[in-house]
């Protein structure tokens, strides 16, 4: 085992499997900003989902003021789209780019979900934590979720077979991206129970 230089974050030294999403957030003009976040999960076994973000970005100020957010779960063919959500914002300070990403509006919160993603959230603003390092968990209560047709788990589908039809996009921080299309059940011990 080699030691890892603490001086620098460990997450940068190797390489860290994660989810990628793209967060949405409304602008104080009413218009849409979008985001893509990999430090994201859900935050308990209920309705809470979290992410990690910088108070310095736009996201973390419109979820504050806003007191909602969306996320959209894209598919590896979205991989583009997904890296144009973090433009670097233009003069005028707009992401010109997000004109690039087809939206459809979410239904229950004043926001947009990223259209043929796999898996839409609608979350309304729970609770921040601020001050782990330079960052907050912004975590929000999911208030409607919609999943596409094709990758809705169901008891009577195999699950390798959908999985296989409709790949899953996995985030190796930094940098990297996995489109996951083979799977394997889990190895549970006799009696598991959660
Ligand atoms: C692949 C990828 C993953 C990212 N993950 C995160 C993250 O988990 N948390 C975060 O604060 N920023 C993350 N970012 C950076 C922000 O999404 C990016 O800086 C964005 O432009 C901020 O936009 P905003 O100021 O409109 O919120 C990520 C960027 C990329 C390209």
């Amino acid at each position: 085992m080699i030691p890892l230089d603490l001086d620098h974050p460990v997450w940068e030294q190797v390489y860290m499997v994660a989810p990628l999403t793209i967060v949405g957030t409304r602008e104080p003009d009413g218009s849409y900003d979008l985001a893509p976040k990999h430090m994201a999960m859900p935050m308990s076994w209920q309705d809470h989902y979290g992410f990690v973000c910088s108070p310095s970005h736009a996201t973390y100020v419109n979820a504050r003021r806003e007191g909602c957010f969306t996320v959209s779960f894209p598919r590896p063919d979205q991989i583009l789209l997904t890296s144009l959500a973090a433009a670097p914002r233009c003069n005028d300070d707009h992401k010109h780019a997000l004109q690039a990403i087809p939206t459809i509006p979410a239904r229950k919160i004043d926001g947009v979900l990223v259209a043929q993603a796999y898996l839409h959230l609608e979350c309304e603003l729970d609770r921040i934590i601020d001050d782990l390092g330079d960052n907050s968990v912004i975590i929000g209560r999911i208030v409607q979720a919609f999943v596409a047709e094709d990758s809705a788990r169901e008891v009577d589908r195999d699950a390798q077979e959908m999985i296989a039809h409709s790949p899953m996009l996995v985030y190796l921080h930094p940098g990297r991206f996995a489109r996951i299309v083979e799977t394997n059940a889990f190895p549970y011990h006799v009696g598991f129970k959660r």
